[in-house]
């Protein structure tokens, strides 16, 4: 049984070169849940496996795509029966285990997902593995205490996929978001997602030596790293907390004791592709709920399959503004 999957091979000598091509389900990893995958979407990870990075990926040639949304066309776990509208985010699926830029993948039951009620496939997408992150991240403000009243909260990388829905979700729960971004341009999208203000990036770094800065933030959801996590770490309220997720600008962090032992400061390190099903399930069902943004269609964009090679390039180069969604072409499952 064959179907259409994006085929990225790298040479020995680090050239990379990818195809649009026919797959066998023979092909695929072993796994309980067979799944016909109706949209996947753009992370940064997609970017560096498809690029040939090995600390992501190890073998090629490898399909990349670490979110796919879709229905089970075979299942050997009775909790999922042919036809069930389901979700795969992060576990392994696109890294080392063939991924959803493909029409299927199959995977261990334990990393499915059952479609929430409330969500659609392709919304489920919009938010994928980015939008995951950044609920993770609203959910420790929120456990930390963190209340719309306590003051502002600052989230950068703004405009890309972990920072849009953050500054959507945060803002439709209350909270006054200041969205920190390199590009001001950007103002008009950002603040149709609710944000209350926006912060140019480059001048919200303090390079000075300084333990502690002027207090501003309640809560942090930073997504960046480098000095705009070493400097929100610095500015803080009295007992706010800080999520951070990404290393784009740096994996090094600097910091001193400080702004924990004199500010009861959390900082909170998120791993969204090994967080256990169990909460995954009650994230995503909060994603589905009370959380989801008015604006969710307006941050993504759908796009068909083909558009894969360029979207990875762009958010390569940090040119990607908001989710970007792929559209897979439909399998005739009639076959299988
Ligand atoms: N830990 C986890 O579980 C997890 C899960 C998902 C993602 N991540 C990581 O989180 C990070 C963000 O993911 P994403 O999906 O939001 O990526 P993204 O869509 O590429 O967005 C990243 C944003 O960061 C800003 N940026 C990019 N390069 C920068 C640079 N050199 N200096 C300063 N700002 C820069 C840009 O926003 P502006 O132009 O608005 O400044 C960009 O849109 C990535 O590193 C990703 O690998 C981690």
């Amino acid at each position: 049984m064959k179907f259409k999957a994006y085929l990225v091979d790298v040479a020995e000598s680090g050239d990379v070169k990818a195809t649009f091509t026919d797959r066998s389900i023979d092909d695929l990893p072993k796994g309980d849940v067979l799944i016909n995958i109706h949209y996947s979407s753009l992370n940064y990870k997609d970017h560096l496996s498809s690029s040939g990075h090995r600390g992501i990926t190890r073998n090629y040639p490898h399909t990349p795509g670490v979110d796919g949304a879709g229905r089970v066309l075979r299942s050997k776990d009775s909790r999922f029966k042919e036809g069930d509208e389901v979700l795969v985010t992060g576990h392994d699926l696109g890294m080392n285990t063939s991924g959803a830029y493909a029409q299927c993948i199959q995977v261990p039951s334990d990393w499915v997902v059952p479609m929430p009620e409330k969500l659609k496939m392709e919304e489920a997408m919009i938010y994928g593995t980015a939008g995951f992150t950044a609920g993770q991240c609203v959910e420790q403000l929120v456990q930390g205490g963190v209340r719309p009243e306590d003051g502002p909260i600052l989230v950068t990388g703004a405009t890309g996929g972990v920072g849009s829905v953050a500054v959507a979700i945060l803002s439709g729960l209350g909270y006054e978001v200041m969205a920190a971004t390199r590009d001001l341009s950007n103002k008009e999208f950002l603040l149709e997602l609710g944000a209350a203000g926006l912060v140019d990036s480059a001048t919200l770094i303090d390079d000075s030596s300084k333990p502690l800065l002027k207090s501003r933030w309640a809560g942090v959801v930073e997504t960046v790293g480098g000095g705009l996590l070493e400097t929100a770490i610095r500015s803080t309220q009295r007992r706010a907390t800080v999520t951070f997720c990404g290393m784009i600008a740096s994996p090094e962090l600097n910091t001193s004791v400080y702004p924990f032992i004199l500010r009861g400061l959390r900082l909170i390190g998120i791993d969204s592709a090994e967080c256990p099903i169990n909460l995954k399930k009650l994230l995503w069902e909060k994603l589905a709920g009370d959380w989801k943004p008015s604006t969710l269609s307006y941050l993504g964009k759908t796009l068909s399959w083909e558009h894969i090679p360029e979207e990875l390039e762009k958010i390569g180069e940090g040119k990607t503004r908001g989710r970007v969604v792929f559209a897979l072409p439909l399998l005739d499952v009639s076959n299988f």
